[in-house]
């Protein structure tokens, strides 16, 4: 199946390629490289032993789009992960966030609309829950007003997608809501290329440990947890890319013409970051210095997902683990991330 995949040289969007291409699917990558690096191209061949079409430019740009659809006559489906997802930055600049991530699924739908498109995968987040009422977090929890503008556009996108099949348009569409995606291909060739300072915890783990940062710190530990500390849904990327295999293959075989639902993509497990370092620490026999700070702006207490709805329709469930999840971004940050 030829499938356009925008965003395909980012971190979850390499690692999707990969699969496609390793189950005889045709990836058609388009990129503006806004937060990647063309060399993704290259370790994706070494791994895969064949070199994506990729066409660079951005998913706003409607004359482009329709140039790639014009070249690339049959795509059968569209997994959108082209965004901008760094929560901190989306608050201090809203409108570029605003544009790039609203305009861009509108302008992919706008013109794959006009090809007849027929299969839509969008990546969602776990940040449209808020704060839960309760954990696990069912698809049936409420979409909470997010605190960020990076999560506001994820619950308006995935409204835009709603509209679209209410529309009756001939489109059947998936939003895989992700909890917290972490590690690397195993081979240590693809992964996650934080610019800066990371927000997230794994990358800002790893940059400690090989001495980048001085020290990590942890976001409160009053919290009403384990342990104090945040718990969260750690998701090994290769789970992760395993689960848009599965949601093609289901959107596929779906007979309905017009179609929106959500799934869940974690774990179903909760992890604090006390837990995190200190399986990190006992992986990679580093010691991370730390320092407890104060709770972050925005930051929950807990938030896992009831992954069972995706167990039943698509026979997908996570199977890596943390160890191996940690190993693979420690082994990423020592090979590339110097
Ligand atoms: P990433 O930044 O590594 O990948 C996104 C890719 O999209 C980058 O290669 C970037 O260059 C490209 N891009 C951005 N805007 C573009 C545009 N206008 N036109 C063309 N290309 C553009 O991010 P990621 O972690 O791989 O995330 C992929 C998707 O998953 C995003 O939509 C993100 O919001 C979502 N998501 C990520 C996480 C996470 O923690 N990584 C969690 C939930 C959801
Ligand atoms: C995890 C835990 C922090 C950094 C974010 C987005 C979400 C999704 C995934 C895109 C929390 C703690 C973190 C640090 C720490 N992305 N922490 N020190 O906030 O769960 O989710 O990324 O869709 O939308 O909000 O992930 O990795 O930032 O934090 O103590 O230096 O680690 O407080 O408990 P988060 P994270």
């Amino acid at each position: 199946m030829k499938v356009l995949v925008t965003g395909g040289t980012g971190y979850i969007g390499s690692h999707v390629v990969v699969k496609l291409l390793l189950a005889g699917h045709e990836p058609i990558i388009i990129d503006n490289l806004s937060n990647s690096e063309k060399t993704v191209l290259d370790r994706i061949f070494e791994i895969s032993g064949t070199r994506p079409i990729f066409y660079e430019g951005d998913v706003r740009d409607v004359d482009f789009l329709e140039d790639v659809f014009e070249q690339e006559p049959d795509i059968v489906g569209i997994i959108h992960f082209a965004a901008f997802k760094a929560v901190g930055e989306s608050v201090k600049e809203p409108l570029k966030y605003y544009d790039n991530n609203i305009d861009g699924i509108l302008t992919v739908l706008e013109v794959s609309q006009r090809h007849n498109v027929e299969n839509f995968v969008f990546s969602s987040s776990a940040t449209v829950y808020g704060n839960p009422d309760k954990n696990p977090i069912p698809e049936t929890a409420l979409v909470k007003s997010s605190t960020n503008p990076y999560g506001e556009t994820k619950a308006i996108a995935e409204k835009i997608l709603k509209a679209l099949v209410v529309s009756g348009a001939n489109i059947k569409t998936i939003a895989l809501r992700y909890f917290n995606p972490i590690g690397a291909h195993p081979s240590g060739l693809i992964g996650e290329l934080p610019k800066g300072a990371p927000e997230n915890l794994v990358p800002y783990i790893t940059q400690t440990a090989i001495g980048i940062r001085d020290m990590l710190f942890v976001f409160g530990d009053d919290y009403n947890t384990i342990d104090g500390t945040g718990v969260r849904d750690y998701i090994h990327v290769e789970d992760l890319a395993d689960a848009h295999i599965k949601t093609l293959d289901f959107l596929q075989k779906n007979k309905n013409k017009s179609f929106y639902d959500v799934y869940n993509v974690g774990t179903g497990n909760g992890t604090s970051v006390m837990e995190l370092i200190k399986t990190f620490e006992k992986i990679s026999g580093v010691t991370i210095p730390f320092e407890i700070a104060k709770r972050r702006s925005g930051d929950i207490a807990s938030c896992y997902a009831d992954a069972t709805k995706i167990k039943r329709d698509m026979n997908w469930e996570s199977k890596k683990t943390i160890e191996e999840a940690l190993e693979d971004s420690w082994r990423w940050q020592q090979n590339y991330l110097k």
